[in-house]
This record gives structure tokens, C-alpha cells and sequence, in this order.
């Protein structure tokens, strides 16, 4: 499928406001893959359909993502919002063919991050994060860094996203502690 058809069928599925949170996140992806030599047509793409499912009814994520055969942690089952970007790969799969491992692995980690993140998954990560939509405290910062270094500006977001969870007593997902704490051993080596 086309990116111009993509963005058609994207309309369809998300809101006005999301759908312009996606178009800001394949943008802003685009723009880092050329920084940080990334295939810029798999950041676009990623970047666009990374929130196909965001607007999946609350109740409908975890019958759906278990219809695709998704395993659901503890943490997924408290929490099923967690699970869009999961059901949203499948979604991209289905739905747009997108067979592109890396894209999808990208989709799935763009809430949580994860272990052993590539180029591109950090990308989708950030993205998300500084669209020019977002106007969080702090947002301006990650954006100058991640202009220069992934791994700052990622570690920033990540403590940014944690922070805001435990002032509001929530659950953190396990793959953003293993994600945080594998770029601080890195630099550690450093
Ligand atoms: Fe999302
Ligand atoms: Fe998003």
C-alpha cells in the first residue's frame, strides 16, 4: 500500500486529533531517520500507523488482542492500554500488509520501549514523545536532545514517563524498567 493511501485509510480509523498526532509522530520519524541515517521510509511508515489501535474501546483490547493470539503479561491485564500498540502491529499487518519486522517491532514498542531497542525503535519511541503536538513540561529538552543523542533523550523520556507513573501510583511495565536500565549499564561501560 502507498503512503498516500495509508494516510486515507488512517483517517478513517483515528479521530481528528490523533490522526494528527500521527501524521506529526511519522514526520517528526522521518526527520530523525535522516539525522541518524534510518531508513526514512520505514520511520514514516511505523510513525503513521503506530496508534491504529489507540482508539480501540478499553474493553475490546484484551478480547481483541487475545483473538490475534497476543500473550497477555499481568501488568497488560491490569492495565489493556497497554496492549494497543501490540493490537496495533497486528492491525498494520492485517489490515495494511506491513510484513516489515522492524516497522512493527517499532509499533509495538513505541509506548512501553524495551530491551535491545534498534535505531528505529528508538525513533518511533521519541517520535511519539516530541511530535509538535506534544506541550508536556520538559518536552522542549528531549526534543534538543534528541536532535544530538538517542540514548539521552531516550533515558530522559523513559524517566519522564516513570516519574509520571509513580505520582500517580501506576503500574510500570517491566520492558521500560529492562529499556532504562539497559542504557545506563552503557554508559556505565563507557
Ligand atoms: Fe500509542
Ligand atoms: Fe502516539
Amino acid at each position: 500500500m502507498k503512503y498516500a493511501k495509508m494516510l486515507a485509510e488512517v483517517a478513517k480509523r483515528l479521530s481528528s486529533k490523533r490522526f494528527s498526532h500521527s501524521i506529526g509522530v511519522s514526520e517528526t520519524a522521518e526527520c530523525l531517520a535522516v539525522r541518524f541515517h534510518c531508513d526514512t521510509e520505514k520511520a514514516k511508515i511505523a510513525g503513521l500507523l503506530h496508534d491504529l489501535a489507540r482508539e480501540v474501546p478499553m474493553n475490546e483490547l484484551l478480547p481483541r488482542a487475545q483473538a490475534f493470539g497476543i500473550v497477555v503479561n499481568d501488568i497488560e491485564q491490569a492495565e489493556p492500554i497497554l496492549l494497543h500498540p501490540l493490537l496495533g502491529a497486528k492491525l498494520a499487518q492485517a489490515e495494511f500488509g506491513i510484513d516489515d519486522a522492524e516497522i512493527l517491532q517499532a509499533i509495538i514498542l513505541h509506548t512501553t520501549a524495551g530491551e535491545s531497542m534498534t535505531i528505529l525503535d528508538k525513533i518511533i519511541y521519541l517520535a511519539d514523545v516530541i511530535e509538535p503536538g506534544r506541550g508536556f513540561k520538559g518536552v522542549d529538552s528531549i526534543r534538543e536532545m534528541a536532535q544530538v543523542d538517542l540514548d539521552k533523550a531516550l533515558l530522559a523520556a523513559l524517566d519522564q514517563s516513570i516519574d509520571y507513573l509513580v505520582k500517580r501510583c501506576g503500574l510500570i511495565h517491566p520492558a521500560t524498567i529492562a529499556a532504562r536500565n539497559e542504557i545506563l549499564l552503557k554508559k556505565r561501560e563507557c
